[in-house]
């Protein structure tokens, strides 16, 4: 069985915070996801990720999702790999990847082109490597009339290896009982004291094995961030790889200030985004929506035909032919039917808003079933919490709730029931019924003339 060994042990330095490096995101994402995400793509499930620098962060995030091993002291790729050999040991019969879990952009078909070049040319090792305009930094590839030679380090290269442009990605492919059997042979004597897992190339070719290189189509498999403009530099490559994809679905960008689209979001042909829209994790919208300016979007599903003109949305449904905006907020657990209508400052909790109804302005909608054909009136407030407990309210089909009223709950309303403005319902109300609740209203004539007379 073939299996991945991510490592993740890296500090970050100059991120200039206690975070492990693979742990920064990129486009919402830590990077070391996006590593994971190419395996899994490629149908890895056997994963070890090697941790060091906060530890705890990753086995957090990962939770049962996969193996770690810690490395307690950084001594080095080849060091990190060491860590996982009872890891390795107990399915010897594959090959095994080993990948860094700070270059993102690692994709799952350079994962399996260059496993069947690996299993192909019958390699201990294979190489994944890249041709790059600024190798500096990077292990160099040497290359022979028959294969490669190794792998020298920037710090331990000459002049003329430092010319060399293939550079190594950090990614390879070793047969998994040779990977176990050269990791015992590495030796630190090198210019940074390390344990070189690139040095293991050399080492099979002198041993009688085989070691080959892959060189990725992907440029971008190599790349990582050392500080925060390296991570800029990321998120806009992966930024815009996204909205190219969804540029050749036929969605509109007129202009892409602002605009930050997750890889995980689906939207539909004829959609228009406007600046400012942020549009994340599993968020679907349909054709045809105008979604912007200024936009959060998290785990929503949208029909078509929708307009959001600056809402945040969370974790909710909202159905085709609805217009939402400006300024509305909509939490987790709602539920927006067809032609349904909602204006300026309203809150939406946990509730479902039947179709086309109205809340045009001004209104907290939290707990409650509103019907069909409702209209809320102008700051209309559901009163779901008294404190300690959290209660429903119901509204039926056609009801008008008049402007200022205070649903109780709980609370039922049936069909075409009306409150008059600024009623306190703190009972059922029946189908067709009305509710009032007004005290009587006191006309004081002159009362401000005697006010201000006494005052002089
Ligand atoms: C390494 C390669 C280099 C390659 C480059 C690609 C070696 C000796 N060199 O260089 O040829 O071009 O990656 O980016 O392997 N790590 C640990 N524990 C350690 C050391 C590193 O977990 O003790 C992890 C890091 O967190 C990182 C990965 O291994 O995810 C690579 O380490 P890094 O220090 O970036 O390697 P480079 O010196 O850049
Ligand atoms: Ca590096």
């Amino acid at each position: 069985m073939n299996q991945a060994v991510i490592l993740a042990g890296g500090q970050g330095k100059r991120m200039k915070a206690p975070i492990p490096k693979p742990m920064f995101k990129v486009l919402g994402e830590p990077m070391l996801e996006w590593v994971l995400s190419a395996c899994e793509a490629a149908e890895l499930s056997r994963i070890c990720v090697v941790t060091g620098y906060e530890s705890g962060q990753i086995e957090t995030y990962l939770g049962d999702r996969c193996r770690t091993a810690f490395q307690a002291e950084r001594l080095g790729t080849g060091h990190a790999v060491m860590q996982t050999i009872p890891f390795l040991s107990e399915e010897k019969s594959g090959s095994t990847l080993v990948l860094c879990g700070d270059a993102p952009f690692i994709d799952s078909d350079t994962i399996a082109q260059s496993l069947e070049r690996h299993i192909k040319e019958k390699n201990a090792v294979t190489v994944i490597t890249a041709n790059v305009e600024q190798p500096f930094g990077y292990g160099r590839i040497l290359r022979t009339d028959s294969g490669i030679a190794g792998i020298v380090e920037e710090k331990d290269a000459t002049e003329e290896q430092r010319k060399i442009n293939e550079i190594n990605s950090g990614c390879y492919w070793f047969r998994t009982a040779d990977l176990i059997d050269l990791l015992g042979k590495i030796q630190n004597n090198n210019a940074q004291k390390e344990y070189y897992l690139t040095d293991t190339i050399a080492i099979a070719l002198q041993d009688g094995l085989r070691a080959g290189a892959f060189c990725s189509q992907n440029p971008n498999v190599v790349l990582g961030a050392n500080d925060r403009k390296g991570l800029l530099k990321l998120n806009t490559a992966a930024r815009m790889a996204v909205l190219d994809k969804h540029m050749d679905n036929g969605v509109g960008f007129s202009c892409t200030d602002g605009i930050i689209i997750e890889r995980s979001v689906e939207i539909g042909a004829g959609t228009e985004i406007l600046p400012n829209v942020i549009l994340r994790g599993k968020t679907k919208i349909g054709a045809n929506c105008v979604i912007g300016p200024n936009c959060v979007i998290e785990n929503c599903t949208i029909g078509d035909n929708v307009t959001l003109n600056a809402v945040q949305a969370y974790d909710s449904q909202i159905d085709g032919d609805v217009h939402i905006g400006p300024f509305v907020h909509i939490r987790p657990n709602s539920h927006i039917c067809t032609g349904a209508k909602i204006g300026d400052f309203v809150e939406i909790k946990n509730s479902t808003i039947g179709e086309d109804t109205a809340i045009a302005h001004l209104a907290y909608m939290g707990d409650s079933d509103v019907g069909k054909n409702v209209n809320i009136g102008c700051g209309c407030v559901t009163v779901n919490f008294d404190g300690l407990t959290k209660s429903r309210c119901e509204i039926g089909d056609n009801s008008f709730i008049g402007c200022n009223t205070n649903l109780i709950a709980p609370v039922s309303l049936g069909k075409y029931a009306y409150t008059a403005a600024g009623t306190t319902v703190t009972a059922d109300v029946p189908d067709y019924a009305l509710a009032i609740d007004r005290g009587t209203l006191h006309i004081r004539d002159g009362y401000t003339l005697r006010k201000f007379a006494k005052k002089k």
